[in-house]
């Protein structure tokens, strides 16, 4: 079974993703109602966030105690280059349970290596990038992931589409217009038809915000 996919931006009302400052307090409520089995985040996402990382320590690399009853959700990050190195960081947050990175078979032997030596779990999956689709079925059998929230820029969100793999869109609409103050777009240009949408709410939030929630109908 495919799992339920639902992207949640907060979007200007040019549709740009940066360039504006996000109302978090209200974007992370409004994200928390879903209650997703998997955070799907892009790695250029994760990569962009102005943490500062802490180095890796021995304990880093001591197997995790994971806990069974633990109902965060898991962390997903499709990383086929092998660019993220902050893993030690992204499970000592305390928003997931655990981490999981999907890779490629083009993926660096190299970074695979430090994965395991991180105890990061991996699913290799497409020959470049990687294979969304069998991914998240994957996901779904294996993990038992039956909703994710994908928490990413436009590249991922457009990928999520090309596919046919989003089931709800949910922009928080900002009240203001970026113009050439960001090219960060939350659907790219490379989207190669168009999606068509049910309305299913359009709700105002304080302050001088719009919740729009979309159903994608699927042909
Ligand atoms: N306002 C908001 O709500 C919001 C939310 C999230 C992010 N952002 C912003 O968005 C920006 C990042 O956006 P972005 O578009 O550059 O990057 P992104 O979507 O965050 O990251 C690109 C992701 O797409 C994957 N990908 C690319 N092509 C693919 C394909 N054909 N098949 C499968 N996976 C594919 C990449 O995997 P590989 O690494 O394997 O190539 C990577 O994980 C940042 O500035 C961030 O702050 C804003």
């Amino acid at each position: 079974m495919n799992p339920k996919v639902i992207l949640h931006n907060a979007v200007s009302l040019d549709m740009k993703l940066t360039g504006f400052e996000v109302d978090m307090g209200v974007y992370y409520s409004l994200a928390a109602q879903w209650q997703e089995d998997a955070t799907l985040v892009g790695s250029a996402t994760i990569l962009s966030a102005p943490d500062e990382i802490p180095p890796e320590t021995d304990r880093d690399f001591l197997p995790p105690v994971l806990d069974a009853a633990d109902t965060r959700a898991l962390l997903v990050i499709p990383d086929s280059k092998g660019a993220v190195r902050i893993w030690h960081y992204l499970r000592s947050l305390p928003y997931w349970r655990d981490c999981i990175a999907l890779v490629s078979e083009t993926t660096p032997a190299e970074y695979l290596d430090y994965l395991s030596k991180l105890h990061i779990r991996y699913i290799v999956c497409g020959i470049d990038k990687v294979d969304l689709p069998a991914a998240l079925k994957i996901l779904n059998e294996a993990y038992r992931v039956n909703t994710i929230r994908a928490d990413c820029g436009g590249t991922l969100n457009t990928a999520l589409l090309s596919n046919g793999l989003v089931d709800e869109i949910s922009y928080l609409v900002h009240p203001v217009i970026v113009g050439n103050g960001s090219t960060v777009k939350a659907v790219n240009d490379s989207l190669g038809r168009p999606v068509n949408l049910e309305l299913l709410s359009a709700e105002k939030m304080e302050p001088n915000l719009v919740w729009l929630r979309y159903k994608v109908v699927t042909e």
